[in-house]
């Protein structure tokens, strides 16, 4: 099993690409992230795909990539925080690696994301609102699929890396 992937789930303004990165580099595992990736092999970035195609558009293409990046092994895949609402994703991430969901309250996000403008669900009148809307929606199945759940409020990224390192199964690291 020691050829899994290792998958970070939870919402936008988590820290899934940083922590990522870090947990990659620490591992020798190659890093992916879902949207960078869907940024890439469209040539637009995310809000232009949500423009263009809307959000079931955007949420085909979420499927796809994710599809495509966890049919290799040994990788570190972050995933875009609605990745989840899809059963067919939710059945992928679950068969493909080891999932990890980063706990982050909607004070944190509101702190990381309050000059974003690259996140099409966020350009509302009331960006907490939504937020908190989708923590309700979306936090109970974070927690179902989480092999480990962590919370990450005020913390270092690297720390936290590391500490989710050692909480890994020996096969993973
Ligand atoms: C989304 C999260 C974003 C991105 C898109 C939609 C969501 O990814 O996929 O804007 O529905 O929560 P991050 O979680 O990396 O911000």
């Amino acid at each position: 099993m020691s050829h899994r992937n290792i998958i970070l789930i939870g919402p936008m303004g988590s820290g899934k690409s940083t922590i990522g990165n870090i947990i990659a580099k620490r591992l020798h595992r190659d890093f992916q992230d879902s949207d960078h990736f869907i940024e890439t092999r469209t040539g637009v970035d995310i809000a232009r795909i949500f423009d263009i195609e809307g959000e079931q558009g955007f949420r085909d293409r979420e499927t796809n990539a994710l599809t495509e990046l966890l049919s290799e092994n040994n990788r570190v895949v972050a995933t875009g925080g609605g990745s989840v609402l899809r059963t067919q994703n939710q059945q992928l991430l679950k068969q493909k690696g080891y999932i990890i969901f980063l706990d982050t309250s909607v004070n944190q996000q509101m702190h990381r994301l309050r000059r974003d403008k690259k996140r099409p669900l966020l350009q509302t009148e009331n960006p907490r609102e939504r937020l908190e809307l989708m923590f309700t929606e979306r936090r109970p199945i974070y927690l179902d699929l989480a092999d480990l759940a962590v919370k990450t409020d005020k913390r270092m990224a690297r720390r936290l890396a590391a500490d989710i390192i050692s909480q890994l199964p020996e096969n993973l690291k």
